[in-house]
Parts: C-alpha cells; structure tokens; sequence
C-alpha cells in the first residue's frame, strides 16, 4: 500500500471541535463492536477517511453522519446500497472501501461470485434484482457519467423513486470517500489486520506487435458485459495515432452504447446480413461450402447478437477532407479510404492487446441515411467501418488463414517471389 500522507491524530491533541466530531465517531454504530476495531487504532487514532475528516471537524461530523444516514436513515436495503458501494471502491481501486465494503456485502448476503464479477469489470448475474438495479446505475454513473434511459426506468420500477435516489446519492457519496482515501492512503486500524484491495485494474496486455498482428482475426461472438471506460479509451486513442493523407484525420468515430440505438443498428445490419449471406452460400464453390458455412455460422451469430455487444464503434469520415490521388482513373478509387482504415486497423490490433473481441464491417454503409440519422451525423458527413468490441465468448482472437508472404510480396517485379516458405515467420 502507498504510505499515508497524514500524520494520524490522536486523541490527546484534538481541540474541542475536533473531540467533538471524534466522539460522534466513536459513539456511532459503525465503532461498536467488532467493527470498532477496523475504525480506531490502539493509540486512539482513527483510521478510513475519519483521520482526514478530522483536519475539518465542522464538517468532518457532517460527513460522518451523512455516512451513517446512509445506513439507518434510507429504505433502501443494505444488500443493493453495499453493491453500489463496491462498484464505487472498483473504479477508484479504493483499497480500503473495497476490503471494508466487501466485508460488509458478505455480511449483507451480497454473494462471493458478485464481488468477484464487480472486481473484473464484469456484470454479475443477480438472483437479487434490487441488487442488479443498484449495480447498473452506479456503474453507468461511475463508467460513464450518466444513466440510460432504459437502466433508471428499471430501476425506479424495481426500487422505487426514493430507494434510486438513494443508490445515486449513495455512489457520490462513496466516491468523495474514495476521493479521501485515495488522496491520504491511511493505514489500516491494526497491524494483524491486513487490507485486500480489488485486483490490479485490467492493463495492457503487452502483447508482441507481430503476435498481436499475427492473431488479430475477425471475433464476431462478443459477452455484453461492459468495457472499461480507461480500456475503451485506451483502445480509441491508438486509433487517432492512425496516418492520414496531409495528417487531415478526416474522420469520427461514435462510441454506441445506447441500447435503444444499438438495437437500430442491430436490425438494419440483420436484414443486410440475411442478403449477403443468402448470396454467400448461393455463389461459394462446392469444395469451398464447408469453410463458408463457418464463416457464415459466426457472421448469422453477430447479426443475431449485435445489439448486445457493449459497445459499436461507428466510424463516419468528411469526403471533403479527403486526398485522393486515384479518383481519375478508369477503375474503382481507393486511396481515398487510406486516409480512414489505418485508424480502424489501429484500433482492432489495440483491442487484441487489450484481449477484447472486434470484426470490422461494413455492410451497414448500406444503410447509410438510417444510421446517420439515428446518430445525429451531418452532411457531407459519411460511413465507412461499424466495429463491435466486446469479452469474447471463446478463445477470441488466434491463428488466421492468410495467403503467406511468399505469395504475395514481390521483388522488384510482379511475380517474382521475394521470399522462400520459412517455418518461423508468423503467417
Ligand atoms: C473491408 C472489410 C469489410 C468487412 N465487412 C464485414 C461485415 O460486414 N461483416 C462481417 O461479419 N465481417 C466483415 N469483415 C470481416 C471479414 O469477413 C474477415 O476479416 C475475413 O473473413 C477474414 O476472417 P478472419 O479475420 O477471421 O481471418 C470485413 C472485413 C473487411 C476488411
């Protein structure tokens, strides 16, 4: 643990406003009994965030009876508001509110497997829907700083309009605590007592560049459990490190992860998938029926599912924007799109490193007016690439079929092998 930045006080060198808000601590129900010795250390010193609140003990008593208010003076139940609580110390990695917390959700009946999910970023099934609405709205609070529509309609249905007034009020709470705790790191209560904080957050993978490109492969089975909002950044950034024509960076990408509007985008991309994959299996040569039939099975899964992905990335680009150096050629234009796909390479081989399933699409440029309207783009603003991330469901990314380097790089003229077979290159 980080050393403490206070010097804790002890009991003999407070003055009157600070005994006061001492004693209120000690004569509340949170220091009786076992608990008692989490909270007060043998000299008399306070440990959690009481220490801190002591540097301003006016208020430090108005927080520390705000905290208890929380625990007798609400209706809603402990089990939902220790849920909270958790997801709340997770996004801070809060050490000390995740170990005292967690006791207190055990103690509450919130079970192991829950804690551990909330510890993974991961959403935990519920047989408690009081518990599962308070998990959702302080996730979606903390991870993206507002609430859907469809989680606080759940929610007021399931608790009631007092008890979801109470979970918000609650995951603001708990995160000024964290705030505290985070900034002074006070030690814990006693030295036989060690503190268990969450799993260090999801990092990188620091995964090889040449393995990483080497597996990056179309995942189409994505788990609806959400992302990270620091991965999800992460994985967007090293898209906008992408090359452009003129550095232009003519395009945008819309992060969706409003339920309603995936939904949309699931059912445009279902009804254009149907039509591709119908000519797909009509066109593919018989000795080539087996390998498009798989192809086709995890493609009939994503068009199924595409709505449950947590989050698809939509990228549109500006065609005003863009250099292109082939448009007066007698075939069809590309390099105008290689200004706009290095950045969505980018961010598929980001997601790989990240352990995050991808594919990208493009069927659903198809249905270009619809999703630009669904989504609020502008004229001359246009679509280019609809990428799903998500957990995997399987093994996620691995070995790819590609036609190997010896096939298709050249030297110095076109057909003429560069390299020879080798059984160390990555292909
Ligand atoms: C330009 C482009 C468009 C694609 N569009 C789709 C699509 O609309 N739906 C889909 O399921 N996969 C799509 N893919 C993924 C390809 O089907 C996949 O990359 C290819 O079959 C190779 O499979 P692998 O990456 O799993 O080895 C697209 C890939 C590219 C490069």
């Amino acid at each position: 643990m980080t050393a403490p930045a206070l010097v804790p006080l002890k009991p003999e060198e407070l003055n009157d406003e600070q005994r006061r808000m001492y004693d209120a601590v000690l004569a509340s129900p949170r220091a009786q009994g076992a608990t008692r010795k989490l909270l007060v250390r043998e000299d008399g010193s306070l440990s959690g965030p009481f220490d801190a609140w002591l540097r301003t003990p006016v208020l430090g008593a108005h927080l520390e009876a705000v905290g208890m208010a929380f625990r007798t003076d609400t209706v809603l139940e402990a089990a939902p508001r220790e849920v909270a609580v958790m997801v709340v110390a997770r996004a801070w990695s809060a050490d000390f509110e995740w170990w005292v917390h967690g006791m207190l959700a055990r103690l509450t009946g919130v079970p192991q497997s829950v804690i551990d999910e909330i510890a993974n970023y991961r959403r935990p099934v519920f047989d408690d829907e009081a518990c599962a609405a308070a998990h959702d709205v302080a996730y979606e609070l903390v991870h993206k700083r507002r609430i859907d529509e469809a989680t606080i309609e759940n929610a007021k249905s399931v608790l009631g309009e007092r008890a979801l007034v109470e979970v918000i009020s609650n995951v603001g709470f708990y995160q000024l605590v964290s705030g505290i705790l985070e900034s002074f790191h006070p030690a814990p209560a006693a030295a036989d007592v060690e503190v268990v904080g969450p799993p260090p957050a999801p990092e990188r993978a620091g995964i090889d560049l040449f393995d990483a490109a080497s597996t990056t492969r179309a995942v189409r089975r994505l788990k609806p459990d959400p992302i990270p909002e620091e991965t999800l950044r992460r994985v967007l950034e090293a898209a906008t490190w992408a090359p452009s024509g003129a550095n232009q960076q003519p395009w945008r990408v819309i992060a969706v992860r409003d339920p309603k509007k995936k939904q949309r985008l699931a059912e445009l991309y279902q009804k254009e998938w149907s039509e591709y994959a119908e000519m797909r299996l009509a066109s593919a040569p018989k000795d080539f029926l087996p390998v498009a039939e798989k192809m086709l099975a995890s493609g009939n899964y994503l068009a199924e599912h595409l709505g449950e992905a947590p989050v698809v990335n939509v990228f549109c680009f500006n065609p005003e924007q863009l250099y292109i150096t082939d448009g007066d050629l007698d075939r069809a234009s590309v390099v105008g799109g290689a200004s706009l796909y290095p950045a969505v390479q980018n961010m598929l081989l980001a997601c790989r490193a990240e352990g995050l399933g991808c594919v990208l699409t493009t069927l659903l440029c198809k249905r270009e007016t619809e999703v630009c309207e669904l989504l609020e783009i502008p004229k001359p603003w246009a679509t280019h690439a609809f990428v799903p991330i998500g957990w995997p469901v399987g093994g996620g990314h691995g070995p790819l079929s590609r036609r190997p380097v010896e096939e298709t790089v050249f030297a110095d003229r076109f057909g003429e092998a560069m390299f020879e077979a080798n059984e160390s290159s990555h292909s």
